[in-house]
């Protein structure tokens, strides 16, 4: 059985792109991600992420990664999500996110965090 390997570019279900460097063998990795929309005013630049993989002995690892969107935007992404190969035998990594924008005062904080699902498939 082959482990689920994170290290390579992954595109989303909205177009953003994700390359991941190197997982070392604590299951940490570094990467950077190219977001294909934004909520920010300045335009989108490449921001880079930081993850830890479960390194189990299986195709269906669990996994987080942490983006900080510090070139562009004041906001953090945190991805959590597992790997599996698809009916096709294609690798396949299903995410949850959360969003944290940076709100003025703590009356605002209600409305600070967005929720989502991301797709991922290996582009090479
Ligand atoms: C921002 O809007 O402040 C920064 C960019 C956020 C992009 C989000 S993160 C969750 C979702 N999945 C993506 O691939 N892009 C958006």
């Amino acid at each position: 059985i082959k482990p689920c390997n994170l290290t390579g570019w992954w595109k989303n279900d909205l177009g953003s792109k994700m390359h991941v460097f190197n997982v070392d063998n604590n299951g940490t990795f570094s990467g950077e991600y190219h977001t294909a929309v934004s909520s920010a005013k300045s335009p989108i630049q490449p921001s880079p992420l930081v993850g830890s993989q479960h390194l189990d002995k299986d195709e269906q690892d669990t996994f987080g990664f942490t983006v900080n969107w510090k070139k562009f935007s004041d906001s953090t992404a945190v991805f959590v999500g597992q790997c599996f190969n698809g009916a096709d035998g294609k690798e396949v990594l299903h995410t949850s996110w959360l969003l944290r924008e940076k709100v003025d005062s703590e009356t605002d904080d209600w409305k600070a965090t967005r929720i989502g699902r991301n797709t991922f498939t290996r582009m090479s």
